[in-house]
């Protein structure tokens, strides 16, 4: 089978890596995760201080992008996890504290271009699933498959809270909810490589899909470009 790029781009919470981890696994392809890569930075630019409030300390956070390092390890039940400086912060970045700020700091061009740069060199083999918002866009273009998904909000509310809530993080859905809508306008109206949706990608909308349905379905897409 010749090896292929899937481009996975979509709204927030719509089980985007769900998908994107099980195609890799039954491909044998690499994953990556580019909502984690933003996350990375985002906690970095916490961490040191250019956030606050509603501000961001631009100029700071751009001269620092060179001493960010972002790196996959392989974590429990052999999921890749993100490093920031070489340190793991796959449960960090998933908090509330980052969601609430990562999609202003993914509007920063500067922020974008550091980051795209590293994910087209991932591609160089192809053989990988990766997802976020901007790959059939922006990173890879030229992907053999570009999937686009879709979820109803209150089902994508739904999932993030049940994940925040089997982490142990206490959460308000309200609270979820309004997250998950005021990064889908941020995403889609930035004006950096906004959210879209390219004219080749297939729509896959998983409001009443299970994961397998998901599955199969992408599979038997995969079967007819690669058998051609
Ligand atoms: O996929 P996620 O929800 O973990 O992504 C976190 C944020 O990062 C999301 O609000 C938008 C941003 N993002 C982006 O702008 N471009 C990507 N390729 C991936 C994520």
């Amino acid at each position: 089978m010749i090896p292929i790029i899937i481009a996975i781009d979509g709204y927030s919470s719509t089980g985007k890596s769900t998908l994107a981890k099980s195609l890799a696994k039954v491909l044998g392809y690499t994953y990556i995760d580019t909502g984690a890569m933003y996350r990375a930075v985002s906690l970095h630019a916490l961490r040191e201080g250019y956030l606050e409030g509603e501000d961001i300390d631009v100029g700071s956070l751009i001269s620092d992008l060179k001493s960010i390092e972002i790196s996959f390890v392989l974590g429990q039940e052999s999921n890749s996890v993100v490093c920031l400086n070489g340190q793991q912060v796959e449960s960090e970045i998933r908090g509330m504290e980052v969601s609430n700020c990562v999609s202003r700091v993914s509007a920063i061009s500067e922020v974008r271009c550091f980051l795209v740069a590293q994910q087209q060199a991932m591609g160089v083999k192809k053989a990988l699933v990766m997802d976020g918002r901007d790959i059939g866009s922006v990173v890879f273009p030229e992907a053999e498959l570009k999937l686009f998904m879709t979820a109803s909000e209150e089902i994508r509310a739904q999932r993030r809270y049940d994940e925040l809530l089997a982490k142990g993080d206490e959460v308000d859905f309200e609270a979820v909810k309004s997250n998950i809508i005021e990064r889908d306008y941020r995403d889609t109206h930035r004006e950096v490589a906004p959210l879209i949706q390219t004219k080749d990608a297939l729509v896959l909308d998983n409001s009443s899909l299970t994961p397998k349905e998901q599955l199969d379905w992408v599979l038997e897409k995969v079967r007819q470009i690669t058998s051609i």
